[in-house]
């Protein structure tokens, strides 16, 4: 069975995390707030990775609430301290037996796009709501990532060999490249109502401190497999180059944040 491709153990995690915060909390939060979060509601926040959101829900909702925050490998979300109605647990969402239900919101940013068994672990997280619960899933479609700006064409041609290269790599890996618009369908069909999604794109700069460092951890963390899709180490170095490089302009990932009701 494919493994989580981005392990957390390795050096550039907090990297990943603290782009991860500074690009899409403000988002999450919106989305979040949008749902009707409220103090004293009882929250799961799936895959919290490095924390910072489970944290802000632990704020929002006060001590009258609860925060259970749970992941594979949870060593940089431990680094934080936090209030006791905050719980952080080692948990695989997979295999493990869900740490609770009657949920008031569950919430997974960027983890069921990396889950071979997306669709089994979404009818969980629906069984795991209350009544009028809800769902919010907030997950790339990384089919449209077009180049705004760049020093030349090869530029260009560059970006799109390496971005390949790592698409096919995580697909290898389980990854369905296309979930974020996928699902919302999957959802209607798990039950919920009043299912609706908002996407957030914005143009990532070269040599920024924000977004385009998602793409030079990625492609250094999937070196290897890069090589295996045929990119050169001259390539990579490249890559990396262009990814500081202020000419250098590309659209993200779109981020399809997706969510719906359990039914009374
Ligand atoms: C791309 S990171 C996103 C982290 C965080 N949700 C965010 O958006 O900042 C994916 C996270 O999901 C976690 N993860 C992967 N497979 C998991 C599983 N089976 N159960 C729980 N967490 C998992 C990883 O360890 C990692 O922290």
């Amino acid at each position: 069975m494919p493994r989580y491709l981005f392990d957390n153990n390795d050096a550039r995690t907090p990297d990943r995390f603290s782009l991860l915060e500074s690009s899409y909390d403000a988002v999450s939060r919106r989305q979040i707030e949008s749902a009707g979060l409220a103090p004293g509601w009882r929250c799961l926040e799936v895959g919290g990775g490095g924390g910072s959101l489970g944290d802000w829900l632990g704020e929002r909702v006060g001590p009258q609430g609860e925060v259970t925050v749970t992941d594979i490998e949870p060593r940089w979300a431990e680094e934080r301290s936090r209030p006791a109605h905050v719980r952080l647990l080692r948990h695989d969402i997979v295999r493990d037996p869900l740490p609770g239900d009657g949920y008031d919101l569950i919430h997974a940013r960027l983890v069921l796009v990396h889950l071979p068994q997306r669709l089994e672990v979404l009818d969980r997280l629906v069984s795991a709501l209350r009544p009028g619960g809800r769902l919010l899933l907030e997950d790339f479609d990384c089919s449209w990532t077009p180049v705004l700006a760049a020093p030349d064409e090869a530029a260009v041609a560059l970006f799109a060999r390496v971005q390949s290269a790592l698409m096919a790599h995580l697909e290898k890996a389980g990854v369905d490249l296309v979930w974020g618009t996928r699902a919302f369908r999957a959802m209607v069909r798990a039950g919920l109502e009043d299912v609706r999604a908002t996407t957030h794109a914005a143009s990532w700069h070269g040599g920024g401190a924000a977004g385009i460092g998602l793409h030079r951890v990625d492609v250094e963390q999937a070196a290897d497999g890069l090589r295996a899709e045929g990119v050169t180490d001259a390539e990579l170095d490249r890559f990396y180059a262009l990814s500081r490089n202020p000419e250098f302009v590309v659209n993200s990932y779109a981020l399809v944040s997706t969510q719906g009701r359990r039914p009374h």
